[in-house]
């Protein structure tokens, strides 16, 4: 399959990577060029400023879309409605890590088990490289939703203080350091003790396998969808 590879940054050359081994033909686009005719879907890993322009284009083009790239959120609606109006199909996802996926269903079963335990305060620490140009991380957003909607005491995520936690809240904080790939602790503190949950990403190759999962998934579905939607049709139910 003919795969148009939007952004030639660091994930770009990693799915390019994975296309080949996969029997995949990539095609590599830049920032000034159009998007490649023949293409069957695009992957897109740029920035959160381009994605929706970008989707445009390949609707266009009438190729299906993969989107990486993190911080449009708030452009999802209007995404959403794009593809649908142009019978495309899409899957999005801020984390296409198989065990990122797997992690979420841990942390929602631990986020529901503490939530009967209200010393047990929750938060979200997430640390990435030091080019990373959102904080905090989509999968640290991910994560927190996880954590509001177990019911627990603390159930609003706030991102910065100017006083003390309210008794309702829990932090969800950033470090930008150095190379560091991607790596998500959750933990829930009593004063007494702790529980920590973590997953560390080694490498981008696992986001890489599962962006290219997806373009194969996509390729002959028509709507919107994450990566759950994908990983539950390949026996990975999260
Ligand atoms: N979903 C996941 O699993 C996952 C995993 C890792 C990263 N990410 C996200 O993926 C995105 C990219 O990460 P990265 O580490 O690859 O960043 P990166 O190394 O900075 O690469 C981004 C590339 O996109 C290019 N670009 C920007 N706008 C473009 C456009 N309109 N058309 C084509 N190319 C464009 C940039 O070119 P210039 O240098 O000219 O701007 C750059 O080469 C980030 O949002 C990151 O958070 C997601």
């Amino acid at each position: 399959m003919k795969v148009a590879v939007v952004g030639t940054g660091k994930m770009g050359r990693e799915v390019e990577a994975v296309l080949r081994e996969r029997g995949h033909e990539p095609v590599m686009v830049g920032r000034a060029d159009a998007f490649p005719a023949g293409c069957a879907v695009g992957i897109d890993f740029t920035r959160p400023d381009a994605v929706v322009e970008n989707v445009k284009k390949a609707l266009a083009a009438r190729a299906r879309y993969v989107v990486g790239t993190t911080g449009w959120s708030d452009r999802a609606d209007e995404v959403r409605r794009l593809v649908e109006a142009a019978g495309g199909g899409l899957v999005h996802a801020a984390n296409f890590s198989v065990g990122v996926n797997l992690f979420y269903r841990i942390v929602r079963e631990a986020a529901r088990t503490l939530a009967a335990f209200p010393d047990y305060d929750p938060y979200v620490l997430e640390r990435h490289h030091r080019q990373k140009k959102d904080a905090p991380s989509g999968t640290a957003k991910t994560l927190a939703e996880i954590l509001e909607q177990a019911g627990g005491r603390r159930r609003r995520a706030v991102t910065s203080l100017s006083a003390p936690l309210k008794n309702d809240e829990f932090l969800v904080s950033a470090v930008r350091a150095g190379g560091i790939v991607g790596e998500h602790t959750v933990g829930f503190d009593s004063g007494g003790d702790e529980i920590l949950l973590e997953h560390r990403a080694r490498s981008r190759r696992g986001f890489a396998l599962g962006a290219v999962l997806a373009a194969e998934w996509i390729a002959s579905r028509t709507g919107v969808f994450g990566f759950d939607a994908v990983l539950a049709d390949l026996g990975e139910r999260v």
